[in-house]
């Protein structure tokens, strides 16, 4: 399989990366200096997952050249705005022990719901980030969450087009015209949670369609989302589990199921979504 998809600009994004959300609980930087050992290239961090510091010293004691690396962080949602951007920005910068990026995203579009400022907030985000991106301390720039209503906000002042969209998205939660929107609008779509969190994991239809490709139930979510040109970002916590997500066989999902698995009832879905109130976390077919 090709390593990494090509965006816009030019830029290589690693098709598979390792998620840093909650992977440093309790041990520092000690599982990402693992997942780095293991071959990953691309750490997804943020401002919110309070680890910016442990990826960056992981990064520095790993050994692996930093250059070699792809970096994302991300601005949470209460930083939107021209000059708090920059600010969290030069922030996310320092705690990483970088001067520069490799993919700075908005994490979310509004700060809540009921946002009313929520266009202006981000359009003042985006200047700052086109101002990074020609200043080149950050080699692409992106949305995460990020429906098609809020990125047609975006783009009507953006003069840099958005390079990477990060959704939600697994088995049970495709958000289908989201991804054909960024497709149509030549946005890479990176999928968070692509194992849903366990919760997919745990479903007893992906569990005997991964035994029909001789995956493991995790694999085979991750090459279901690859097939459909879409980035993953799978956390583990064991250089077993690490492996496993990285080094996948090359099998190619048939058509129909492809299919099946893309019109199936809504599963473990996170609960979250930038114009509703949250929902508590969702389990199962059919919840
Ligand atoms: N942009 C956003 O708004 C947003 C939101 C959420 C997350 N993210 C990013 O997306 C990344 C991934 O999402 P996520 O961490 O929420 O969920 P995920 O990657 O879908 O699932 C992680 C869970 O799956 C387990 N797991 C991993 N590989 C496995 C395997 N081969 N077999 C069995 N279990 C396995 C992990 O267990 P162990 O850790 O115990 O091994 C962990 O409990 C995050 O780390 C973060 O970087 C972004």
């Amino acid at each position: 399989m090709e390593q990494y998809f090509i965006l816009e600009n030019g830029v290589k994004l690693p098709k598979i990366g390792y998620g840093t959300y909650k992977s440093t609980d309790g041990n520092g930087g000690r599982i990402i200096r693992m997942a780095l050992e293991a071959g990953y290239r691309l750490l997804d961090t943020a401002a919110i997952y309070e680890n910016e510091t442990e990826v960056g010293t992981a990064i520095r004691e790993s050994g692996v050249p930093r250059e070699e690396i792809f970096l994302t962080s991300k601005v949470w949602k209460d930083r939107l705005g021209y000059e708090a951007t920059k600010k969290s920005f030069e922030e996310s910068l320092e705690r990483l022990q970088t001067d520069y990026l490799d993919l700075f995203l908005i994490h979310w579009p509004k700060p809540d719901p009921d946002s009313t400022d929520w266009r202006e907030l981000d359009r003042g985000s985006w200047a700052a980030m086109e101002e990074f991106y020609q200043q080149g301390k950050v080699r692409a720039i992106g949305l995460s969450n990020f429906l098609p209503h809020h990125i047609e906000a975006l783009l009507e002042t953006a003069k840099i087009r958005p390079m990477v969209n990060q959704l939600e998205l697994h088995v049970g939660y495709m958000q289908e015209l989201a991804v054909q929107y960024c497709k149509s609008q030549h946005i890479q779509v990176q999928a968070w949670s692509p194992l849903g969190r366990r919760r997919v994991l745990e479903e007893p239809l992906v569990a005997k369609m991964a035994e029909k490709y001789g995956l493991t139930p995790a694999q085979f979510l991750l090459i279901f989302l690859l097939d459909q040109e879409i980035g993953v970002i799978p956390k583990a916590s064991s250089m077993e589990r690490l492996k496993q997500n990285l080094e996948l066989p090359d099998v190619h999902i048939a058509e129909e199921d492809l299919y099946l698995l893309r019109c199936l009832p809504q599963i473990g879905w996170g609960g979250e979504h930038p114009d509703l109130p949250r929902v508590q976390e969702q389990k199962g077919l059919g919840v």
